[in-house]
């Protein structure tokens, strides 16, 4: 029998948050073999080559390669799905809802039946729906499909914070919880810089400016770059998610995944701070929230749903029981 090789980690979508992320572990030498999936194979491998080759400079081990076939991913450790369509002119989000949601249904079929024991990072937008999705038909354990936008989230807030105040680089830590939407809910008052809260440093105003500047943060970039959409700090928040699960930190992060009477909702996906380990979603942290930030929670929670309703409406599922609006 052929001995397994180290840890193995696929990434379906090689675009630029994909083969971002496959850099960002390839020259930390995170694992041993990276293998890159993309609709547009020749690309992925120019890339996988170019990558591999930046690993021998960089002295690290990692091999990157193209997975030509779906079962090339066999065995891997995690799987990251970044494979999605970007929104054309004239589309409707609903319209790009119903695409990606297709792209990640025909994805994690491949996953389902060669990677079956993985763990899967979501990252293809709407990233909560994704995210449901990715669980409904992969018909994983929940604590195995995971979302990444929290940390990157959290990663904007937090440079932003250090912009207003000039100092702290590094020791700030930031909150948001929520989906990874407008309705995202970050926490000025769970945030810190070196242990002071964040509330005892800035004014309300300027706190307001840094929570609306972190909702918006993913259209800022957007707004300068025009074509296409944030990838260095999308692709890190991924590899420190999949280092997480590849050394089994169980160190705490905020990620997107499946609530199941957690915060008081059940069937949804939505960013909350979990233990990240070998099995995924090693534990869910449920903080005391004020009034306010309930409030704030249960609007970015509808958000989701109602998305997930509309594919639940367009008998999405495979499962007809998974097309049952529940609320
Ligand atoms: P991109 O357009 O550069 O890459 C997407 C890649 O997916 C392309 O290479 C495309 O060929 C590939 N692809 C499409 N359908 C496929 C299929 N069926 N099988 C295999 N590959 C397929 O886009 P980018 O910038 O890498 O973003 C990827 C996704 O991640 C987008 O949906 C984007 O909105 C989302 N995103 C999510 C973030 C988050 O915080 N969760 C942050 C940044 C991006
Ligand atoms: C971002 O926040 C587009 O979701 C992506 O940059």
């Amino acid at each position: 029998m052929e001995r397994k090789k180290g840890k193995k980690v696929t990434i379906i979508g090689a675009g630029n948050v994909g083969a971002t992320v496959a850099y960002s572990l390839a020259m930390h030498g995170s694992c041993h073999e990276i293998m890159l999936r993309d609709r547009a194979p020749e690309i992925a491998k120019g890339k996988a080559l170019d990558m591999s080759q930046a690993a021998n400079a960089a002295r690290q081990h990692t091999i990157v390669r193209v997975a030509e076939e779906a079962e090339d991913m066999k065995d891997s450790d995690v799987v990251v799905i970044t494979a999605g369509s970007p929104r054309k002119p004239g589309m409707s989000r609903d319209d790009l809802l119903m695409i990606n949601a297709q792209i990640t249904k025909e994805v994690i079929n491949d996953v389902k039946t060669y990677a079956p024991n993985s763990i899967v990072i979501m990252v293809s937008n709407p990233l909560d729906v994704m995210t449901y999705v990715a669980l409904k038909e992969s018909g994983f354990p929940k604590e195995r499909v995971v979302g990444m936008a929290g940390i990157l989230d959290s990663a904007r807030m937090a440079h932003f914070i250090y912009e207003k105040i000039g100092y702290g680089a590094g020791q700030i830590r930031a909150s948001v919880m929520g989906g990874h939407g407008d309705d995202m809910v970050p926490l000025p008052k769970f945030s810190t810089v070196a242990g002071v809260p964040l509330t005892d440093i800035l004014s309300e105003d300027e706190i307001v400016e840094i929570v609306e500047r972190t909702k918006h943060g993913g259209a800022e970039i957007v707004g300068y770059l025009k074509t296409g959409s944030a990838y260095y700090a999308p692709a890190k928040s991924t590899s420190i998610m999949v280092e997480a699960i590849l050394k089994d930190t169980r160190q705490i992060h905020p990620c997107a995944v499946y609530l199941d009477g957690h915060y008081g909702y059940s069937d949804v996906v939505s960013g909350v701070p979990v233990a990240l380990g070998a099995n995924g979603v090693e534990k869910l942290f449920e903080m005391t929230l004020s009034e306010g930030q309930k409030r704030k929670f249960a609007k970015s929670v509808a958000s989701v749903r109602r998305m997930i309703n509309v594919l639940k409406e367009n008998n999405f599922f495979t499962n007809p029981e998974d097309n049952i609006i529940t609320e």
